[in-house]
């Protein structure tokens, strides 16, 4: 039987670049890779991908490229020398970057005739072929239709959030900002915890049953963000700003660095001088959209 599969060229082999290579070897895909550093391209030769040493050899193979380096500016710099190649294939970044980084590296892509959509990872290397696992894409649509099973090959949650190719980048800047401050809580607990004595992973069963609590308050919070009415609050500014009040004692008591609270003290601090003390915690978005003014 003929094999419908398209050939897929995977530049950069790091850990998530190695990871979507892997996923396209292992369902059977004709996969050519290209790194910087050729050696990593060695486990991945073994399992049955194709090693380019050229990159515009590695791009002429195939219709459809991917890229997974650290930045659209390390993505241009290694893609350089093959600009002759890129007309008339797919090209698809799949690298954190700002909005404006997917822009221009659309107008760079674009410009020497490739037909470009960016996109996301939203999960770590291991959850990569997964039918859970999530990836956005946003540009050119025609790409993405065309494109969408071989896509479906690293993450079953494939979705195309439109047309627009800053969207992925925009998608994630906005679904990532959780990441970070949502682990510092974490850390911070698990701080408190082994100050004690206790191990960090007695207390992850209740992190996550706290985590799954925050995550079914979000759709009504964002009803009230996109209303615009936070009369009608399950928790307010204020509560929150009173929970901040211990923080300081808490934090000599168990001899742990709390200084990092200070900012959301000042927001908080910030919203209720704006008169939303009574008002939704959802309120505080109302104080994070104006920018910060400087004297
Ligand atoms: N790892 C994750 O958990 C994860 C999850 C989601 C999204 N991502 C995103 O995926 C992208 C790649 O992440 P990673 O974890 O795979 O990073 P990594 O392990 O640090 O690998 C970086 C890759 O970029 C290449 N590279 C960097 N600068 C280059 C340049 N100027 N020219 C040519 N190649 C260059 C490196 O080549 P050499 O091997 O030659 O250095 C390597 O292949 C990042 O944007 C990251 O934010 C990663």
């Amino acid at each position: 039987m003929a094999d419908h599969r398209t050939p897929v060229t995977l530049i950069g082999l790091g850990s998530m670049g190695t990871a979507l290579a892997e996923a396209f070897v292992a369902a059977g895909y004709s996969t050519t890779v290209w790194n910087r550093s050729a050696e990593k391209a060695a486990p991945l030769v073994a399992k049955g991908a194709v090693h380019a040493s050229a990159i515009e050899d590695a791009i002429a193979a195939s219709p459809l490229v991917i890229t997974c380096l650290t930045t659209y500016e390390a993505t241009r710099e290694a893609l350089e020398p093959a600009v002759a190649q890129l007309a008339g294939r797919a090209l698809i970044t799949l690298n954190t970057g700002s909005p404006i980084g997917a822009r221009e590296m659309s107008d760079w892509a674009t410009g020497h005739g490739a037909r470009f959509l960016d996109g996301a990872v939203k999960n770590v290397p291991q959850a990569v072929g997964l039918p859970d696992t999530l990836l956005y894409y946003s540009g050119d649509r025609a790409t993405f239709d065309e494109h969408v099973e071989t896509l479906r090959v690293l993450g079953g949650d494939t979705v195309h959030l439109g047309t627009d190719v800053d969207l992925a980048a925009l998608y994630e800047l906005a679904v990532g900002g959780t990441l970070l401050p949502a682990l510092i809580g974490f850390f911070q607990g698990a701080a408190l915890i082994t100050q004690r004595g206790l191990e960090a992973k007695t207390m992850v069963d209740y992190t996550v049953k706290w985590l799954e609590m925050i995550q079914s308050t979000l759709p009504l919070l964002a009803e009230e963000i996109d209303s615009g009415d936070y009369t009608k609050p399950f928790a307010t500014v204020g509560t929150f700003y009173e929970g901040t009040r211990s923080d300081a004692q808490v934090g000599a008591e168990a001899k742990i660095d709390v200084r990092w609270h200070k900012p959301m003290v000042d927001l908080l601090e910030r919203a209720i001088a704006e008169g939303h003390r009574d008002h939704s915690i959802s309120a505080l978005i109302e104080v994070i959209r104006k920018p910060e003014q400087t004297a």
